[in-house]
């Protein structure tokens, strides 16, 4: 991989202030990029932007609720202030659930989460798209493993995952031509907060220590954060990041039962 692809690179983050892109972004300021980072939590997206500052690295606070359309435009408008142009976007931001559909008695967590890791895409990609095809520039799709295959207890993520992968797939074929590339990562499990954070059956999140995975058995953050610098950097047209996810896809094409499955022994052993 060439180091230099992210120095003076503008990358605008979603979901900076924990977890995946947090990670991700300390190791692009260590790069020398020039990040806005968007989330919600003022606090926390001030700490990671110090510490992105400490690695050598531009950091702009910029407090997004990506599910509000206004604020996604407020947030490239902020960086095109800031920065005067956009480099990478990369679609981050994202909520979790884990409850068997017909146990669900909230059914407002379709909403949120389709609202969050679908439409928040949406919107951050079309107010960054003009500013990425002047900079012949990158967009990153944060997807994951149920953006692949359907995952029993994930209903309405497994959904908003898939409406990602069509959405990004289909904006990379309008793009053909104009040096903008779209990189979907699918990451599988990996040790973040996400599933304290994750709605349960009742709309309200897990909470700490009811994560129901073997958080220290799965993918660091860190690795994940490495492989997805790495697609980007290389404008891969996707990323599948775990072997067992590799060799599932083509299992997938000659014995889709079998995948079922695996998807469901995955989530009944937690990892
Ligand atoms: N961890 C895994 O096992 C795993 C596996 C596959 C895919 N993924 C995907 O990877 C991405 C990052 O997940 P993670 O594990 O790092 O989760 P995480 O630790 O829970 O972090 C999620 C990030 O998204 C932000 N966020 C949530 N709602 C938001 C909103 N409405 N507007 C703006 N930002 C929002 C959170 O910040 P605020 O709360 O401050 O807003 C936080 O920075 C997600 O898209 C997730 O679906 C994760």
């Amino acid at each position: 991989m060439n180091d230099a692809v992210f120095r003076d690179n503008v990358v605008v983050l979603t979901g900076a202030s924990a977890g995946i892109g947090r990670e991700l972004a300390l190791q692009l300021a260590g790069r020398g990029a020039w990040l806005a980072l968007a989330a919600r939590d003022v606090g926390r997206l001030e700490e990671v932007a110090e510490e992105c500052r400490e690695r050598g690295g531009r950091a702009l606070v910029a407090p997004t609720d990506v599910g509000e359309e206004a604020q996604c435009r407020r947030l490239i408008d902020r960086t095109m202030a800031e920065y005067g142009g956009v480099d990478t976007l990369v679609n981050n931001a994202g909520i979790g659930m884990w409850a068997r559909f017909e146990e669900i008695t909230d059914l407002s967590i379709f909403e949120r989460i389709i609202r969050v890791n679908y439409l928040g895409s949406v919107y951050c990609t079309h107010y960054a798209l003009p500013h990425l095809k002047r900079n012949r520039g990158r967009i990153v799709g944060v997807s994951s493993l149920t953006g692949k295959t359907g995952v029993p207890t994930r209903s309405a993520y497994a959904a908003s995952k898939h409406a990602m992968a069509g959405f990004f797939d289909s904006l990379r074929i309008e793009l053909m031509g104009s040096g903008v590339t779209v990189t979907m990562v699918y990451p599988g499990f990996v040790a973040t907060g996400i599933r304290e954070r994750a709605f349960g059956a009742d709309g309200r999140p897990l909470g700490e220590g009811n994560s129901p995975v073997r958080e220290d058995e799965v993918m660091t953050v860190e690795e994940c954060a490495r492989l997805i610098e790495r697609a980007a950097a290389e404008r891969r047209r996707e990323l599948v990041m775990t072997r067992r996810a590799k060799v599932g896809m083509w299992l997938k094409l000659l014995a889709p039962r079998m995948v079922d499955r695996i998807a469901r022994d995955a989530i009944e052993r937690g990892k």
